[in-house]
Formats: structure tokens, C-alpha cells, sequence
């Protein structure tokens, strides 16, 4: 089964409270909630995490495979890390960089990410809209590997050591 994981950076877990405007007031448990229920509604597990350990997110990161599906949203480490950069780059998980606020219509320091060469992509901007359009990408993304996965499987093309892609 290939999973979905949603990472979440330094300081999300104050979601609902830390800069209303900016950020809503949804919290971060509302929205993991209804990413984990959507997930199920179309048989996937989908699991939530959130640190303000940048260590311990490179961690998190090395250890997907290919085969799994990134949705990460690194807060303020978007700007400032090359370790999360070479952690998505080095495991080669498909990656889809999330942000609630609008990152370019922000302080100029907010407008580059360093972590975007490493992603298949970027939703910014739409609150927490961005984390359910990016489930939708990975849903269909991973709908999409399983059905390649299961009709090689069925035309004999598994890899013999594995008998897996
Ligand atoms: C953020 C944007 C970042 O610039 C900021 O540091 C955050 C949240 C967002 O989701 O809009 O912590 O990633």
C-alpha cells in the first residue's frame, strides 16, 4: 500500500491561535482530522505529524521510500533549510510543498523557498485549502502508482528479487 504522510514544521502546532489572520483559526488537530477521514473515505492511511525539531523532520523524511507520498509544510524552515532540501532529494519521495498564507505576498524573506527544487510542486496561499487540494493531488497520484503496480503485476513485469516495482 502506498501511504500519504503530511509532515508539519517548527511552530504549527499553534494553528487556531498564532496569527489568526494570517493563519485562521481552524487548529492543527481539525485539520489532520479531516485530512486522516478524507484519506479513508478513499481507502488510504494518511498520518499526521508535527515538530519544531528540524533534526527530527530530517529523520521523519529519510525514512520514506519512493513508493510514499510527502505533503510537507516546514514553516519557517522553507526559507532556511538545505537539510530538508538534500533529506527529500536523498530519499527521492515524491514531495508537495504546503503553505496556509500566501508566501510571496509576504515579508521578502518569505518569497523563496529553498525546499521548491526538491518538490513535485507548491500550493501556497489558500489556508487550509492548500492541505486538502494537496491530499487531493496525492490521493490521485497514489491511485494512479497502485493501478500501474497492479496491472505489471498482472502482465508478469514484477521484479524478480522482490516481486515488487
Ligand atoms: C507557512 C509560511 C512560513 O513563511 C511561516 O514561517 C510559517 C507558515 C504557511 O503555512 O503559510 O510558519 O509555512
Amino acid at each position: 500500500m502506498n501511504r500519504i504522510h503530511v509532515f508539519h514544521g517548527v511552530n504549527l502546532h499553534l494553528l487556531g491561535q498564532r496569527e489568526p489572520d494570517i493563519y485562521g483559526r481552524i487548529t492543527l488537530d481539525e485539520v489532520n482530522g479531516r485530512l486522516i477521514e478524507t484519506g479513508q473515505t478513499h481507502g488510504f492511511t494518511v498520518e499526521c505529524r508535527q515538530t519544531n525539531y528540524e533534526g527530527e523532520l530530517v529523520d521523519w523524511i529519510t525514512k520514506l521510500t519512493p513508493s510514499d507520498f510527502l505533503i510537507l509544510n516546514p514553516g519557517a524552515w522553507t526559507h532556511t533549510s538545505y537539510a530538508l532540501y538534500d533529506a527529500i532529494k536523498g530519499v527521492s519521495v515524491p514531495a508537495l510543498e504546503v503553505h496556509l498564507s500566501n508566501i510571496y505576498a509576504r515579508e521578502s524573506f518569505r518569497s523563496h523557498s529553498v525546499i521548491a527544487g526538491a518538490c513535485v510542486g507548491q500550493i501556497s496561499g489558500l489556508g487550509t485549502d492548500s492541505y486538502f487540494l494537496a491530499l487531493a493531488y496525492a490521493l490521485e497520484f497514489q491511485k494512479y502508482r497502485q493501478k500501474e503496480r497492479n496491472s505489471n503485476h498482472e502482465a508478469g513485469k514484477d521484479s524478480p528479487e522482490t516481486g515488487r516495482e
